[in-house]
């Protein structure tokens, strides 16, 4: 079986990166990265991948003209490196129905939350003002909303009577960090079936 082409797109820490990095490293997970795409210069992201081949490129929005032309920079530094599924890493930018059509169905993000709760920015901390005693995150495919496209995996996390956002938001990333490897595998394994809302995982062939 061949390796799935993945292009990654980052802000800025890129501790789900690195995850993933490692569970390709570890043969865990059977993709490769293409290319990581980051919006911000300088992010402890792309440090992540130095002394790896895999190639990196900032993109900033600065310095385009427009979202449009931002986002067909990005979507062409893609195609140039055949990425068959874009992983949204900690991006924290909304992308257009016009960029999603360039990879229908060939799109997933990682959200801090069990959405449809939280979406949207600060999920942590929403969570801890709300009250709620169980969040958790989430792995689905991107569509034209704000973290609504279909679900692909989602894990609970409890919430402690001591939690503020911080230190929930670090017991989330610990599971983040198993979730998006184990999502993508499914998916570079030609696992996930979506029908409307409803993402199928299909048995091993
Ligand atoms: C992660 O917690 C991810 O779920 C969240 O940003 C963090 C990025 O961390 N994403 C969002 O909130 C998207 N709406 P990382 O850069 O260390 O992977």
């Amino acid at each position: 079986m061949n390796r799935a082409v993945l292009g990654v797109l980052v802000s800025g820490r890129g501790s789900n990166l690195q995850a993933i990095l490692d569970a390709i490293q570890a043969e865990r997970l059977r993709a490769k990265i293409g290319v990581v795409i980051s919006d911000t210069p300088g992010a402890l992201a792309l440090k992540r991948v130095a002394g790896f081949d895999i190639a990196t490129t900032v993109i900033e929005r600065k310095k385009f003209a427009d979202r449009r032309s931002f986002e067909q920079a990005i979507a062409a530094e893609l195609q140039l490196h055949h990425v068959e599924l874009v992983v949204l890493a900690g991006f924290m930018r909304i992308l257009s129905s016009e960029f999603i059509g360039h990879f229908p169905g060939r799109i997933m993000n990682i959200h801090p939350a069990l959405l449809p709760a939280f979406p949207g920015l600060d999920a942590q901390a929403q969570a801890v003002r709300y009250g709620v005693k169980v969040s958790g995150c989430t792995v689905h495919f991107v569509d034209e909303g704000v973290d609504t496209g279909p679900i692909i995996l989602q894990e609970a996390v409890p919430v402690l009577d001591g939690d503020d956002e911080h230190s929930l938001a670090e017991r989330i990333l610990h599971v983040e960090h198993k979730l998006y490897p184990r999502a993508i595998g499914l998916f570079c394994e030609g696992r996930l079936r979506t029908e409307g809302r409803r993402v199928i995982i299909t048995e091993k062939r």
